[in-house]
């Protein structure tokens, strides 16, 4: 699957759920969003279907996420469909995981081969806070021992920068990656219509941290752990991990997007931000092709997201990043 920029994209977000067992500031407001009906959303039936069609597009590699994907029931039964599709090599999860501990084990076995966990402070009033949900910490860092037990190779930590919030934690995470193979990656708030003030006000850059960590100990450039993404890395003297930054604001990495993403409801996105997308929805459930839909989305991907620092209007009217997988 080649775009209109001469991109290939072999690269799926599957978002499975727009729901969400925790409410981060910088993501869903408080209330949550305006839910899709159950009819809305695709069977994992329909997903493996999508799937199915765009590996023989060239599609390689898969992401599940949500909202928080682990609140679907038995997702390891669409992650063992997805793996039998031929072509498919690799699936990830993104989590938050407060719900992995009980399935890790039976996500690996499915054929899960590594995954991404949320986690925005190591101090578990904060963790609270800021997830706006109680005992939030040690549900996730029981979720984290267990992938790490069951073999889920790289795990990386995913945490969003807010001034204020937690960048005064910076060394904290980036000990994390010491003693244990953790892939530590800082996040640049995106701005969407739920998180405006705090995007604004709140945004710290990864060069930003990077710095201020460089003061504290020796980080150097390595190359990171396998991935789909633009992260670019860091190791500590003798960690076992890495820290990463993820600079979707401060440096775009639009000019080599390999991905597109499937909205719970079957939307097919080319882009996180922007109005553009293509229902699959209607012409799965009615039998009709589903090639030319996906190729027409490929035709008019866009070249580059234009969010601007403080705003909202290049997120294309999105509330919460939750709507369409992250
Ligand atoms: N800006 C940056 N990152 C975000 N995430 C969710 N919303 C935002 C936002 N507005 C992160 C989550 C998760 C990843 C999929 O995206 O924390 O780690
Ligand atoms: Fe690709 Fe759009 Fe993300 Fe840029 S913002 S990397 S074009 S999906």
């Amino acid at each position: 699957m080649i775009d209109g920029f001469g991109r290939r994209v072999e690269y799926l977000r599957v978002s499975v759920t727009d729901k969400c067992n925790l409410r981060c500031v910088y993501c869903m407001p408080e209330e949550g969003t305006a839910w899709l009906r159950r009819d809305e959303i695709l069977s994992y039936e329909e997903i493996a279907t999508v799937v199915r069609v765009m590996a023989r597009m060239g599609l390689r590699r898969v992401r599940l996420t949500g909202g928080e994907p682990l609140v679907r029931k038995d997702l390891d039964r669409l992650a063992a469909m997805i793996a039998a599709v031929g072509g498919i090599d690799d699936i990830s999860l993104s989590t938050n995981a407060v719900l992995l501990a009980p399935i890790a084990e039976r996500l690996r076995r499915a054929g899960v081969d590594r995954m991404n966990i949320s986690l925005d402070s190591l101090r578990p009033e904060r963790a609270d806070v800021i997830a706006r949900r109680p005992g939030t910490l040690r549900r996730v860092m029981e979720g984290l021992d267990a992938a790490l037990a069951v073999g889920f190779a790289p795990i990386k930590v995913n945490v969003v920068l807010m001034r204020g919030w937690n960048d005064d934690e910076l060394a904290d995470f980036a000990e994390l990656s010491r003693d244990r193979p953790l892939h530590v990656r800082f996040i640049e708030v995106m701005p969407t219509e739920s998180n405006v003030r705090l995007s604004a006000d709140g945004f710290v850059s990864c060069d930003e941290a990077l710095a201020r960590l460089s003061d504290l100990d020796e980080l150097k450039p390595v190359v990171g752990p396998p991935g789909n993404g633009p992260a670019t890395y860091y190791r500590l003297p003798g960690a076992l991990g890495t820290v990463g930054a993820i600079t979707p604001m401060s440096h775009n990495y639009c000019g080599s997007c390999n991905r597109m993403r499937l909205t719970a409801d079957g939307q097919l996105r080319p882009c996180l931000f922007g109005a553009i997308q293509t229902p699959l929805r209607d012409a799965l459930r009615s039998g009709r092709p589903l090639v030319p839909l996906i190729e027409e989305t490929l035709r008019i991907k866009p070249e580059r997201h234009h969010l601007v620092h403080g705003s909202t209007v290049g997120s294309g009217g999105l509330v919460a990043l939750s709507q369409t997988g992250g």
